[in-house]
């Protein structure tokens, strides 16, 4: 039987089954267990934050996190253009407009060079996202912006464990968010989280993901929240996971490394190298750009799953998608990088228990079809 490699396989541990069969026979198997409680805690030493609030996944981590800090028709806020449409609809869904940026081709994050012509007198956040296994560069732009009242709300769903400068990254923001979904370096199935060291953003975190119920009256609720609690089944899993993670981070960057070896000498292939310039590839996944302007992502993608290897397109940018078009505020900029890096990037398997051998066999058909 012809072998298949799936973009992704869960790196789910015995270790993790046993977890989460005790705290299933104890019955604490909704939100309010003693399991969800250590998973914060435990997550925000990770992270080195003083806080972490646990919710349902990394897109209602953005939700939660831009209403905790007040984001609010009239506001922008900054965004990149090259990533997880949750950026953008954690900002409309409040009545405010994201205001998108370029990103760079090397790296793959937002040109930070772009932020300050970006920023304008109804500018109240910037989401700050690392793409794809690579830090952006957080001193930088956090020079860039001393001085302005503009709250850094950093997404670090792809790249929990990563260090930049020596500090994990979701550690810069004034407020971060995490995914736990099945393909990130942790999992809880679904699942996410939000990490600050300022105790009203907690506190509001806190009352949105509940329903923000009431403090005198339970059922008169105090705001218009959302019930995107975790449960504790999954807390106990992400407990479970935690443990495990230096493994996982190794593993992957060995995976990463054994790709580029192979595919960075072909001359018509782009990959983020391990180390950058500003950041090491923490590699979440391992993506390719392929530097032919006649073969696009599409035609290899189908070609590879021809012959049994899953991959995934890039992000489809911001500035291109349809449902945005009535709400960015593209200030008449170009975004050519996003599109081309949308046009011609895919991402190939990179799962815990891929070998090497697979890892050669895969980079070889790459290379034997783009050349
Ligand atoms: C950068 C980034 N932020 C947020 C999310 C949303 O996370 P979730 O799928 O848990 O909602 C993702 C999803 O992969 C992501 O890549």
């Amino acid at each position: 039987m012809k072998k298949f490699y799936p973009v992704n396989i869960p790196n789910v541990t015995i270790k993790d089954i046993k977890y989460v069969s005790r705290v299933m026979k104890n019955s604490w198997i909704s939100s309010d267990g003693p399991e969800v409680r250590l998973f914060e805690k435990k997550f925000s030493k990770f992270i080195n934050k003083k806080y972490s609030i646990s919710v349902a996944n990394g897109t209602a981590a953005l939700e939660i996190a831009m209403k905790a800090i007040n984001i609010k028709p009239g506001d922008e806020v900054i965004i990149p253009n090259f990533t997880i449409i949750s950026n953008a609809l954690s900002v409309i869904k409040l009545g405010a407009t994201p205001v998108p940026i370029d990103c760079d081709l090397k790296d793959w994050n937002m040109i930070i060079q772009k932020i300050k012509n970006k920023i304008s007198n109804k500018t109240k956040a910037i989401i700050v996202t690392h793409i794809y296994g690579y830090s952006n560069p957080m001193d930088e732009i956090k020079k860039i912006l001393k001085n302005k009242k503009i709250i850094i709300v950093e997404d670090a769903a792809e790249v929990i464990g990563l260090k930049y400068k020596n500090k994990m990254c979701g550690s810069f923001g004034d407020i971060s968010t995490f995914s736990f979904y099945a393909n990130k370096h942790i999992t809880t199935g679904e699942g996410g989280m939000i990490s600050t060291d300022n105790p009203i953003f907690k506190r509001r975190c806190v009352e949105l993901r509940n329903l923000c119920f009431g403090k005198k009256d339970r059922f008169n609720h105090t705001d218009i929240g959302w019930n995107y609690r975790i449960t504790n089944i999954q807390a106990a899993m992400g407990l479970s996971q935690l443990n495990n993670i230096n493994k996982v981070i190794k593993k992957k960057i060995n995976i990463g490394k054994m790709y580029y070896k192979i595919l960075s000498q072909n001359k018509f292939i782009y990959m983020q190298p391990p180390k950058g310039e500003k950041s090491n590839n923490i590699y979440w996944v391992v993506g390719i750009v392929i530097l032919k302007k006649n073969y696009t992502a599409k035609k290899l993608a189908k070609k590879l799953n021809k012959i049994g290897i899953q991959t995934r397109p890039f992000f489809y940018p911001m500035n291109k998608q349809s449902i945005l078009k009535n709400y960015l505020n593209k200030n008449k900029d170009n975004f050519k990088n996003s599109e081309y890096l949308s046009k011609y990037g895919l991402y190939l398997p990179s799962y815990f228990s891929l070998k090497k051998k697979d890892i050669e066999w895969i980079a070889k058909q790459v290379n034997n079809i783009i050349c």
